[in-house]
């Protein structure tokens, strides 16, 4: 899916699963824009979740059978080495491998031996070379990946797709983030494999719309599904304090979820191309 966004000059967007309503907004809205879309749980998502992957991988993989667009199941932001072994033996098609907080080399040798076994099983792998910034306060939001080091660390590790610091931020509720795009340029040229943009939730309209046109094959966003669902609970709360079915304010929140995917697939895609939402669900296993 992102190989073929690339060739086509679009991006395909990645949105964060927490919840059931999560998966299913994420595909409605998928459904609505037209769009092939990719389902990712993350490892703090997982913790959430008392650290059973299966149960939530499951749940979106039900979800992702039944769409009429096509949808891949991602396993984001992996730094534990027993969640890669489970994210081969659950069924996702791909993972990103996170050991952007080790030191180069460390980042290096961790993430070769990750691609290897990702591999080994079919598994796709992105992985991320220089910070990207807000995540948990371990990240400068200042940090850029250098192109020559992005290309010599690509080389070294065989991932197929690679997470840049070119300006963006984790978890940010407000979209005033500003991206280098000259910077993506460079990358662009000088990587072989997808670049992947992190923490788009803070990124513009128009700031991400021209990420994509520079160069960004696959577009991550998670906060701002997470805005919107929580302001539509908490508006459904305050108008009705004797609200208790929680259907009766899950139902408007996750309409929400959809509402801002389908706005954000709609900015990925280049003009005037038809985009790939064949109904297939992107994952290695046949019974899916
Ligand atoms: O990997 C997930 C994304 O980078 C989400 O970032 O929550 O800031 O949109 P965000
Ligand atoms: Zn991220």
């Amino acid at each position: 899916m992102v190989n073929d966004a690339r060739l086509r000059g679009c991006a395909v967007g990645a949105f964060n699963v927490i919840t059931v309503e999560h998966a299913e907004a994420i595909v409605t809205g998928a459904e609505q824009a037209g769009r092939p879309v990719i389902l990712q749980i993350s490892e703090n998502a997982v913790r959430f979740h008392h650290g059973r992957i299966a149960p939530i991988a499951a749940a979106a993989r039900a979800v992702a059978a039944a769409s009429s667009v096509l949808v891949g199941l991602h396993l984001d932001h992996v730094e534990s080495d027993e969640l890669l072994a489970d994210a081969v033996a659950t069924g996702f098609g791909s993972v990103m491998y996170d050991a952007s907080r080790r030191s180069y080399a460390h980042n290096v040798a961790a993430t070769s031996a990750a691609a290897a076994l990702c591999h080994r099983h079919g598994l796709w792998i992105e992985s991320e070379l220089g910070e990207i910034g807000g995540k948990d306060g371990a990240h400068a939001p200042g940090a850029r990946t250098d192109p020559h080091e992005a290309a010599t660390y690509v080389d070294a590790t065989n991932v197929d797709a690679l997470a840049v610091a070119v300006g963006s931020s984790h978890a940010m509720h407000t979209r005033t983030a500003r991206l280098d795009h000259e910077l993506i340029a460079r990358l662009r040229e000088a990587v072989r494999v997808p670049l992947v943009l992190h923490g788009s939730s803070g990124v513009p309209d128009n700031e991400l719309s021209a990420a994509v046109r520079a160069g960004m094959a696959k577009i991550n966003i998670g906060t701002a599904l997470n805005l919107a669902f929580t302001r539509s609970v908490r508006a459904s709360l305050t108008a009705n304090a004797d609200l208790v079915d929680p259907r009766r304010y899950l139902a408007p929140a996750r309409d929400a979820m959809a509402a801002t995917v389908a706005n954000s697939l709609r900015l990925l895609s280049a003009p005037g191309s038809s985009p790939a939402a064949q109904p297939t669900v992107g994952m290695r296993t046949s019974d899916g």
